[in-house]
């Protein structure tokens, strides 16, 4: 390697050595007599520019990876209401993956049932689906490299949504999720597709009575809105899950979260004036080539509204505890589509089913079953 770049140093009559970080300096391995100038500020910066915008080859493999994956929810959703734990749903998800060639995942898949699902990136996946009615797989595999990025909530019974109150959650997420991607195109800011999930999920919330009081506008400055939507709305999606970026899509003063990663004890505890709009006005705008995610969710963790958001007398003063009781049981609705921006719009590149088709799916499948039991059919094969 120091070869290399020595007879590329000698051939083009250059002093510069770009290196990625201090701890690879070449120092040493290089002649003196070259007298290498090394910098290592400028590389990084520029790799990650040069990761924003896909081309057509990475698109088609970014395209693949979303096909296999859809394919595996779509298997889990056809058997869900046969099987008896998260770790079955798991084996049937990644079953699937790797038959049809995607030997590795994105990230390690969520499943998550009942409660589980306020837990962001909840990866157990080894309770017992007894007693649930709803599972929140977000799940996506690789192909050559290439992510794909898929969230989907369903209920566990086959004739559609178990509750008034989950079918009522679900519409809202739908809501914020059609809206915020209808609006996406070359030149938008995402942030405010994210504030508009998050206005659409406070008036859903005034709606339902969960919030009792206030406008839309006052609920978001006393930062409610993080108890029920705690991360941003998505992220840029390519070789890594959460992709690099030279200037970030998402840059508020609601949080420094880019994504759903940040769910920290640290982060439930910020205070809430950080999470106030408006926003700083330097976060990048959209260009075609980009590949990002909508990940729209309304969650009710517990251990988050207890310990953090009802002991705070300004933000509980909005919320009704007696009508939230209700709704506590759901845990979490998330719902994630990969996006391409275009030159004229944007393409939902995701191809997993959702909303209605994805609930005739499961009557489908529970109609074909028989009521048998997954595993005892696998059984039975044997
Ligand atoms: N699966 C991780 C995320 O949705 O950001
Ligand atoms: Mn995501
Ligand atoms: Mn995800």
């Amino acid at each position: 390697m120091p070869t290399d770049i020595q007879l590329w140093l000698l051939a083009n009559h250059q002093k510069k050595v770009y290196e990625l970080r201090e701890s690879q300096n070449m120092k040493g391995l290089l002649p003196v007599s070259l007298k290498p100038d090394y910098d290592t500020e400028s590389l990084l910066p520029a790799l990650d520019a040069s990761r924003v915008i896909k081309d057509p080859d990475e698109i088609d493999l970014i395209r693949r990876a979303i096909k296999v994956s859809s394919l595996a929810h779509r298997t889990v959703m056809h058997h869900i209401t046969s099987m008896r734990s998260e770790a079955e749903v798991h084996a049937l998800y990644l079953d699937i993956c790797i038959a049809y060639g995607a030997d590795w995942q994105a990230y390690p898949p969520i499943v998550a049932s009942g409660a589980n699902a306020s837990i962001l990136h909840y990866t157990d996946n080894n309770e017992s689906l007894k007693g649930k009615t709803l599972l929140c797989l977000d799940a996506g595999c690789e192909w050559g490299c290439y992510s794909s990025d898929i969230t989907r909530t369903f209920p566990l019974v086959a004739n559609g949504w178990p509750s008034k109150e989950v079918a009522e959650i679900y519409a809202i997420v739908e809501e914020m999720q059609e809206r915020s991607i209808a609006m996406l195109g070359p030149g938008v800011r995402y942030m405010d597709a994210f504030y508009l999930a998050d206005r659409i999920a406070m008036k859903g919330l005034l709606r339902l009575g969960i919030l009792r009081r206030g406008s839309v506008d006052e609920i978001l400055s006393a930062g409610v809105s993080k108890a029920f939507f705690p991360h941003g709305l998505g992220h840029h999606m390519g070789l890594d899950v959460h992709d690099v970026s030279a200037k970030p899509i998402l840059s508020s003063c609601r949080g420094e979260e880019q994504s759903m990663l940040d769910h920290s004890e640290k982060s439930l505890l910020r205070p809430t004036n950080e999470f106030m709009a408006p926003c700083r006005s330097d976060a990048a705008l959209l260009e075609p080539g980009m590949v990002i995610t909508v990940e729209p969710g309304i969650y009710f963790s517990q251990y988050a509204l207890e310990r953090v958001y009802l002991p705070n007398p300004e933000i509980a003063s909005f919320i009704d505890e007696e009508v939230l009781k209700r709704y506590l049981h759901i845990g979490g609705v998330r719902i994630e589509d990969d996006i391409l921006i275009t030159k004229h719009g944007y393409e939902n590149l995701t191809l997993t089913p959702k909303g209605k088709e994805m609930l005739d799916i499961i009557r489908d499948g529970a109609e074909c079953h028989h009521g048998i039991e997954y595993r005892f059919r696998l059984d039975a094969k044997r």
